[in-house]
């Protein structure tokens, strides 16, 4: 029996984030080298993506590549961004068949020209679907983020068009490349490792968290609604006593 039907429906959270870790650690096992575990990983993709269009998730936002990997041998990048490109290629009319939405945060003035270009195509293609919200983070990190709208919030300062008593939370909340999406319910970090490695440090501050130890290729749809399953027998409290929560006072 599948674990879907174990959620329930009104109580779903209306963002998922995940890390997805682990490629390269499932290729080694199965004696591949680490470009075949993304590859598998894009097949994770989909499927997780499908299962979150299944159960009318509202935005899945998914850790694709860190300002950190840059700094990877040159091959693997050069390898992760074809891939990009493939699949974005591959996946669009899916996405419009889907009614999914595609967007991206992260500094992608970085990425080589033909991953953009394609990238934003597909970002304007699927800008006015409805259903799923499925955000990439791309030559992301959450200290780049933060530090990009600091910059920005004191250039506007400085040029008279912010006050100092406007700079609020809701304000650098705006500042971010998440500006319109809100924050996380779920985190899922698959691979093992229990780390945060730079990702959604300000968005994810009353977030649940999941740690699995299984690896990204191997998290398919039956892994995410797991993940739910989860999530939905915790007790969200963001601050307050348990009896406030469940007596309403
Ligand atoms: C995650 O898998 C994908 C990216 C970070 C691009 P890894 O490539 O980090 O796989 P491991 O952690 O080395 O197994
Ligand atoms: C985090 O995975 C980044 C992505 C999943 C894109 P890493 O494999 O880069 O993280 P660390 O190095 O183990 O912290
Ligand atoms: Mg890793």
């Amino acid at each position: 029996m599948s674990l879907i039907n174990e959620i329930d429906r009104d109580r779903l959270p209306g963002h998922i984030a995940i890390i997805m870790d682990g490629n390269g650690r499932w290729a080694k096992s199965r004696g591949k080298d680490r470009s075949y575990g993304h590859q598998e990983g894009v097949v994770s993709v989909r499927k997780v993506l499908e299962a979150a269009t299944t159960i009318g998730l509202k935005y899945l936002t998914v850790y694709t590549f860190s300002t950190e990997n840059w700094n990877r041998p040159t091959e693997e990048v050069q390898a992760l961004m074809s891939l990009l490109v493939s699949a974005i290629q591959k996946e669009t009319p899916d996405l419009m068949k889907n009614n999914i939405r595609l967007k991206a945060i992260g500094d992608l003035n970085r990425l080589p020209e033909d991953v953009r270009a394609t990238l934003l195509e597909c970002i304007e293609l699927t800008s006015g679907n409805t259903g799923t919200t499925l955000a990439l983070a791309l030559s992301y990190s959450s200290r780049w983020e933060i530090t990009e709208a600091a910059r920005r919030m004191t250039q506007e300062v400085a040029a008279g068009r912010l006050a100092l008593e406007d700079i609020t939370e809701e304000q650098l909340s705006n500042h971010l490349t998440t500006v319109g999406i809100p924050d996380p319910d779920l985190l899922v970090r698959t691979g093992g490792e229990k780390r945060i490695s730079n990702f959604l440090l300000w968005q994810l501050s009353y977030a649940e968290l999941y740690f699995t130890d299984i690896f990204w290729p191997d998290f398919r749809e039956e892994e995410l609604y797991g993940a739910i399953v989860y999530y939905q027998q915790r007790e969200r409290r963001f601050g307050k006593t348990s009896e406030q929560i469940n007596y309403k006072q």
